[in-house]
């Protein structure tokens, strides 16, 4: 039994007043479902030392939303997985479709990102998803597929334990056009299937999240899909009433 989790991605939204006050709201009402859902934030960079400590002794994790794909050293800007891990970071997404697709991210960079995020103990969120124009072209199946295998094939199939899974439809995302629950699970079942081919044992208990539009009105059909795991939930992680409600849907 795959115990669901929701993600919220603030992405480059916040401040340090907002993000507080967003916390405070939203603590009381998650740490009632302690237990039911695992929940994490990622805000950004600069916040996230803020966040930890404003989440000290709650069950919520904290996730970052990028890394750099090697260990310490020269590289001016970047933060690397073990600077996270230090923090009490936990999570850390993988190859956004907004990194791939605005700063040209490639499936090689996500493999490093990937590698380099277990490597420091952190769970990586590997984000897969398809652009309008794949999708109308009828590529969804090959593009996701694609986008897995080239971390399966640096990494083997191994290293999928422990990691999480997020299909997000690049038309989805902050577009209020979510896919439909239908749509949705036939991916997340594609996805876990590929997860088998490869011989992994761990295809089961590997958690696949959706994302893209995800809202409280339409998380409890998506979260009823077999294949669907929890969300990795942008524009509505901001709102704490339709955060919770998303929360709660997965914990029902
Ligand atoms: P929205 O929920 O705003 O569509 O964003 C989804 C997303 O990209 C989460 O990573």
């Amino acid at each position: 039994m795959r115990r669901k989790l929701v993600v919220g991605n603030w992405k480059m939204h916040g401040s340090l007043g907002r993000n507080r006050e967003l916390l405070e709201a939203i603590k009381p009402a998650l740490q009632g479902l302690e237990g039911r859902v695992e929940v994490a934030v990622c805000p950004s960079y600069l916040h996230l030392a803020d966040t930890i400590a404003a989440l000290a002794g709650s069950h919520v994790g904290i996730g970052a939303q990028d890394l750099f794909g090697l260990g310490e050293g020269a590289m001016t800007g970047e933060v690397s997985a073990s600077m996270l891990a230090d923090a009490g970071v936990g999570f850390v997404i993988v190859g956004h479709s907004e990194r791939r697709g605005r700063l040209g991210e490639t499936d090689a960079r996500a493999a490093d990102k990937f590698a380099a995020a277990r490597e420091a103990g952190l769970v990586p969120i590997l984000c897969v998803g398809e652009t309008r124009s794949e999708r109308n072209a009828g590529e969804t199946e090959t593009v996701v597929l694609r986008q897995l295998d080239a971390v399966i094939d640096n990494q083997g199939i191994a290293a999928m334990d422990k990691a999480v899974l997020a299909y997000e439809p690049v038309w989805a995302i902050g577009s209020g056009d979510p896919a439909t629950p239908q749509q949705a699970q036939a991916v997340h079942a594609l996805l876990r299937e590929r997860l088998k081919q490869r011989g992994g044992d761990i295809a089961d208990g590997i958690r696949i999240l959706h994302g893209g539009s995800v809202n409280a009105a339409n998380a409890g059909e998506l979260f009823a899909q077999p294949d669907i795991d929890g969300g990795l939930v942008g524009g509505a992680s901001l709102k704490a009433r339709e955060f919770i409600t998303i929360c709660a849907s997965a914990g029902s």
